[in-house]
């Protein structure tokens, strides 16, 4: 059984995958907008892996007898100024992610909820992968500055991610 605040912390994850989703989506459609396909479809790839974050945690609480808040998306930023600025809001909010899932680490090992823990251990893995690929984007992104081959060369590269498991 759950303890509340734990059932709680859960729901607030998968909305928060679920946000991530979402907001990677509206990135996906604002590089879609400035004919950078190759973005877009990498973000397109990261909102279905995000999605995929968010159906572990809805799994979970489904197999630990939890009950699912289905709380109210936010609406995602629009209006992005340019690809870094896109790859500074996706690495920040990276940051974000992993902050909230080491909450629930810290909350699970209050409560002595040693299932759930084991359950977040792969969340904190992937995120460690999450920030170090938004950071590493990032990176070429700013080396790359005005350089408009370079920018196209990228956006070929990204335009090779795989489809999502
Ligand atoms: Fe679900 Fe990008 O963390």
């Amino acid at each position: 059984m759950l303890k509340q605040i734990i059932q709680k912390m859960l729901n607030q994850q998968l909305n928060a995958e679920l946000y991530s989703s979402y907001e990677y989506l509206a990135m996906s459609a604002y590089f879609e907008s400035e004919n950078l396909s190759g973005f877009s479809r990498w973000m397109r790839v990261q909102s279905q892996e995000e999605y995929g974050h968010a159906m572990k945690f809805y799994n979970y609480l489904l197999d630990a007898r939890g009950e699912i808040s289905f709380l109210q998306i936010e609406p995602p930023k629009v209006g992005w100024h340019s690809v870094e600025e896109v790859f500074q809001d996706t690495f920040k909010h990276e940051q974000k992610v992993t902050e909230s899932i080491y909450k629930l680490v810290d909350q699970s090992i209050t409560e002595k909820d040693h299932a759930t823990n084991i359950f977040l251990q792969w969340f904190v893995t992937e995120q460690v992968e999450e920030e170090a690929s938004a950071q590493k984007i990032l990176d070429k992104v700013k080396l790359i500055g005005d350089n408009k081959s370079g920018l196209l060369f990228l956006d070929h590269e990204l335009g090779q991610r795989a489809s999502a498991k």
